[in-house]
């Protein structure tokens, strides 16, 4: 039995429909009814009969904080794909984002230690590469510097990482995949989904830094590939194409028919603009929607090279421009 946690999510949403699809026993573990229509929302990008592969899966309520309930769903399990994280990068939401990313990742790994599970499979980030020299590409070997000014969203996924490769030392044979932006249909609300719907109503700006994109479709299938292989305690960056923010909005604004956006968003406007969303959320409450290190980060040029996990795998990446104008037909499709 295949246990997956981060299921209502998009990547692992993504991940079960491909595992339920090949007849794997499935097992995935939610928090809210509510969350599942994100799984149907984005099964049905692939089919119209998503109900039947929908009530395959074993759905087990269970929480990464909640040690009893997460107990439960692994009764039985050989294998574990840990998908579950707290996406955010909002200083103010350290905390939670310490908790589920770092103690939410410890216990997975201490049950896997616990229960023998045969491999885990951790959904990192390239938020926990270091910078790479100038001119040079970040790789799995560009190691992380605390003493760098990181985002708390890649201080957490950082420390979670540490987790996992104590479980390797632990005799939890693992894999972990670092993918750059994520670009997949189904969620729309927020993540890369949410962009296509800022698309659709129409971007004025783009930044002028550059954005490690990869296919969902990649991702799960490079995931499923390291699961069924020999390889074992090693990362693997996954980016298919380094893009230019400003072609990359445009692409996806003509792939949902929206005005592309022309104007640049320097980095002296994108300070002013996330000083004043700062402000806005003191006075207001409001969530922050440009923090200083996200502004930082579309304002930089940083380019991830993949070419370890194309070697290991023999596996070639989507064209990053085919997924943008599939997920974009999808978007007018379902909203
Ligand atoms: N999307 C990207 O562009 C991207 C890029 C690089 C890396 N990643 C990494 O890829 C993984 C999946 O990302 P995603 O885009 O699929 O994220 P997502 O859509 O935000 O989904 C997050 C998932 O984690 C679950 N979760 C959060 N806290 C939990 C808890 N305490 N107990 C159990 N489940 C919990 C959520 O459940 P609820 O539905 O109940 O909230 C949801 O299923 C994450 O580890 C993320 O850091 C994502």
């Amino acid at each position: 039995m295949i246990l997956v946690t981060g299921g209502t999510g998009l990547v692992g949403a993504h991940l079960l429909f491909r595992l339920a699809e090949a007849n794997e026993k499935v097992r995935a573990i939610y928090r809210n009814e509510r969350k599942l229509d994100n799984v149907k929302s984005v099964f049905s990008c692939y089919t119209n009969n998503y109900e039947d592969i929908f009530d395959s899966i074993d759905w087990v309520k269970a929480d990464i904080l909640d040690v009893p309930s997460l107990t439960n769903a692994l009764k039985g399990v050989n294998k574990v794909y840990h998908s579950a994280a707290f996406v955010s990068f909002e200083p103010d939401k350290y905390h939670l984002l310490r908790k589920t990313n770092i103690e939410g990742t410890a216990n997975v790994v201490n049950l896997c230690v616990s229960h023998n599970i045969e491999k885990l499979c951790y959904v990192s980030s390239v938020a926990t590469l270091g910078r790479p020299l100038k001119n040079e590409d970040a790789t799995e070997e560009t190691v992380w510097n605390p003493e760098s000014d990181n985002s708390v969203y890649g201080i957490t996924k950082y420390g979670a990482e540490m987790e996992v490769w104590r479980g390797t030392q632990e005799g939890v044979d693992t894999v972990i995949v670092n993918p750059g932006v994520i670009l997949g249909s189904g969620i729309w609300r927020y993540g890369s989904g949410s962009l296509f719907k800022k698309a659709h109503k129409g971007m004025k700006y783009f930044p002028s830094g550059t954005i490690g994109v990869v296919a969902v479709e990649d991702v799960v299938s490079i995931m499923i590939g390291l699961m069924d292989s020999s390889i074992k305690n090693e990362r693997f960056v996954l980016v298919a194409e380094n893009w230019a923010y400003k072609d990359f909005l445009q692409a996806l604004a003509k792939s949902v028919n929206a005005q592309p956006p022309n104007k640049l968003a320097t980095k002296t406007l994108l300070d002013i603009i996330w000083k004043l969303d700062w402000l806005n959320h003191k006075l207001t409450g409001k969530r922050r929607r440009l923090t200083r290190h996200l502004a930082e980060a579309i304002s930089t040029e940083k380019r991830f090279n993949s070419i370890k996990v194309k070697n290991a795998l023999n596996h070639e990446f989507q064209p990053i421009e085919e997924s943008i104008n599939s997920v974009g037909k999808q978007y007018l499709k379902q909203v």
